[in-house]
């Protein structure tokens, strides 16, 4: 083992063996109004059930993003921004950005914005992202981002849902040459929703919008009157900070609840740990601030280390498919973070689209968001990065809020396909079914034993909900969703959801929505939406559909349905496959064999266990029969 290894797992050994010191010291990498007494304090027992962190400090998240660095780094750059077209670029200081968020924190007061107040931002990857998230955490909002990809009703659902007053959108986002209508969308989602007062459009393109009088204001007008000084509010360390909204197996999406405290500490820690992120460093997470990946390290993680960070608002594949390796070369990128989807995407293309490019700069590459296949692995480590940088493949969830399972970033032997070992602090344990804890080398569900502090306190508005669904499969552990296989050297293999998710390009899509989004359409009887393999997005939507009696679709009622999902949810929704089905596998208490539509989906009939259960075993034949793909 390699020294910096070694002291990694001497970091491990300590924080397992007193958690209290370890994050007592930890906690310190945070500047503190009032500083903490208690740390650990926390439970995942049922008749006690609590989870809080340095809960008697007191903090300012953006203080700790900005304020703090001034001295030291107020003319270093803390945001390159790269526009959809390459070399559309802006590059933000910590001073710049740090006045950027006083007047916007002012902004929002004048408005009438105050602390515990939610804020829903629906916007394209641009600075003003950054400036709002910072801007409502300087004052005690609490923001809600909304992935500028989703549709007028998932908006509308979100900003109904955290009872949000406020929306900051921009007249239209940029996406591989094409405009996304986000004010348009936004009009049409506050026609479904009651409650906001007002709407702030940053100008993004300059494309025309209609601004409605008494609520919508111009983003550039109300900064041209803000004053840029803003002490920020101090802020108790179990206040929240933001609100991000997540599918799981059943309903609706949760709004998953993160801390001022101990999210930041997490996102900090884990930012340095895993990336090894040096003063001269370059880093760059591809993520939108849309998902928990953007917020955690475009935004905090690296702004809560003084670092600089790139907010790309593009695609991998325009103008080409050099997009990301040319973009690396001309900013200098060292660190660089990514998805197995988008890898899987370039790789298909071939090499000469890399060979390009030099890729000197790099000396560190990340992947997050599904599990990574090793063909994948290998081409990232020998192609993109000439198999000179290691690859730290890293496991989390929103829920979470920061990394859990990642490879030491001094890895000497790595393993493609593993997120290898625990980050120190975190107890992963792998239980059977019934929960018993399983030992050694093995296969199970995944749960964390114990609380760490970036965790997720609360769904929004149901902590009942919160229980029920991550303490109460396994009593007294959090359960992740995920199974996976610990092998002879401890190390994790994380093998994917072994619930209702389905993990599309590394984004959790609810089969339950999909499938309330299907039988919205007035012709559609009933629908069952299950996971299928895909080369590229690792995991695709398969969708079986009964459609009202005498009515028998065909392809152009194919295309409709998926259109019809697309605007409901949003394109990453949409599914991939879509077979009519006369009837669905049932039990004949009525409940739908989802076992075996997965089966059907991924191809593997030849294997479909026992049906005998079934009401109507025949309806199998005709969904083999007639199968997509
Ligand atoms: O199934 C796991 C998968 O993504 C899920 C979490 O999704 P989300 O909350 O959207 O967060 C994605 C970004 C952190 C997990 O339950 N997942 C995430 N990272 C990995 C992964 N699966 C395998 N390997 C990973 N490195």
């Amino acid at each position: 083992m390699s020294a910096p290894a070694g002291a990694l797992q001497q970091r491990r050994n300590m924080a397992a063996a007193d958690p209290e010191h370890y994050w007592r010291e930890r906690g310190q990498v945070l500047d503190w109004i009032e500083p903490y007494t208690v740390v650990k304090d926390t439970s995942f027992d049922a008749d006690d059930f609590h989870i809080r962190w340095f809960a008697d400090g007191k903090l300012n998240v953006s203080a700790n993003c900005l304020d703090r660095h001034l001295a030291t780094r107020g003319d270093q750059v803390a945001i390159i921004w790269e526009g959809d077209e390459p070399g559309e670029t802006e590059r933000v200081t910590y001073r710049d950005l740090h006045a950027r968020v006083c007047k916007f924190a002012n902004v929002l007061k004048s408005e009438g914005v105050a602390k515990g107040d939610r804020v829903t931002l629906y916007l394209p990857m641009i600075v003003e992202a950054a400036v709002a998230m910072l801007a409502c955490a300087r004052i005690g909002a609490v923001h809600s981002v909304v992935f500028g990809g989703f549709s007028p009703d998932s908006l509308a659902g979100r900003i109904e849902d955290c009872g949000s007053t406020f929306v900051i959108t921009a007249d239209e986002g940029c996406r591989g040459g094409k405009r996304i209508p986000l004010k348009a969308n936004v009009d049409a989602a506050l026609e479904k929703c009651s409650g906001v007062a007002r709407v702030v459009v940053v100008r993004r393109t300059g494309g025309a919008v209609t601004m409605t009088p008494g609520r919508d204001i111009w983003y550039d007008a109300a900064m041209a009157e803000a004053s840029p000084d803003c002490p920020p509010e101090p802020m108790d360390a179990e206040d929240p900070l933001f609100i991000l909204y997540t599918s799981g197996s059943t309903g609706k999406p949760k709004g998953v609840v993160h801390t001022s405290g101990g999210y930041l500490v997490w996102t900090a820690v884990t930012f340095r740990e895993v990336f090894d992120y040096r003063d001269g460093d370059l880093f760059w997470c591809t993520a939108d601030v849309g998902w928990v990946t953007g917020h955690s390290y475009v935004v905090y993680g690296p702004l809560a280390n003084g670092a600089t960070t790139v907010m790309f608002d593009g695609v991998p594949n325009y103008p080409d498919h050099s997009r990301l390796w040319e973009t690396i070369d001309r900013l200098g990128v060292t660190i660089f973070y990514t998805a197995p989807t988008a890898i899987r995407a370039l790789m298909r293309e071939g090499d000469a689209w890399v060979a390009r490019s030099s890729r000197a700069s790099l000396r560190l590459l990340g992947s997050v968001g599904e599990p990574i296949n090793p063909e994948a692995w290998r081409w990232y480590h020998e192609v993109v990065g000439d198999k000179r940088c290691p690859i730290v493949d890293t496991w989390w969830q929103t829920e979470t809020g920061g990394i859990m399972i990642a490879p030491s970033p001094h890895i000497t032997q790595p393993k493609p396909g593993s997120a290898t070992k625990p980050l120190p602090g975190v107890q992963p344990e792998l239980v059977d079914a019934e929960g018993i804890v399983l030992d050694g080398a093995t296969e199970g569900n995944l749960v964390i034993a114990d609380s760490w502090p970036g965790q997720m306190r609360t769904v929004w508005g149901d902590h009942e909900r919160f229980f029920q669904t991550y303490f109460s499969t396994y009593p007294g552990k959090y359960f992740t969703g995920d199974g996976a296989r610990r092998d002879d050297d401890g190390d994790y293999w994380i093998t994917g959801r072994v619930d209702d998710v389905i993990n599309v390009s590394g984004h959790r899509m609810g089969t339950a929505e999909v499938e309330s989004a299907l039988v919205g359409h007035p012709r559609v009887a009933e629908a069952a939406v299950v996971g299928m393999p895909h080369d590229v997005k690792g995991q695709g939507i398969y969708a079986y559909v009964t459609l009202n009696a005498d009515d028998s679709g065909d392809d152009a009622t194919r295309e409709e349905l998926r259109a019809w999902v697309r605007r409901e949810i949003g394109p990453i929704a949409t599914p991939d496959a879509l077979q009519f089905a006369p009837a669905l596998p049932k039990t004949r208490s009525g409940k739908i064999m989802r076992r075996i539509l997965r089966k059907i989906a991924e191809g593997d009939t030849g294997n479909l266990g026992d049906i005998s259960t079934l009401a109507d075993p025949s309806v199998v034949e005709l969904l083999v029969r007639e199968r997509i793909g």
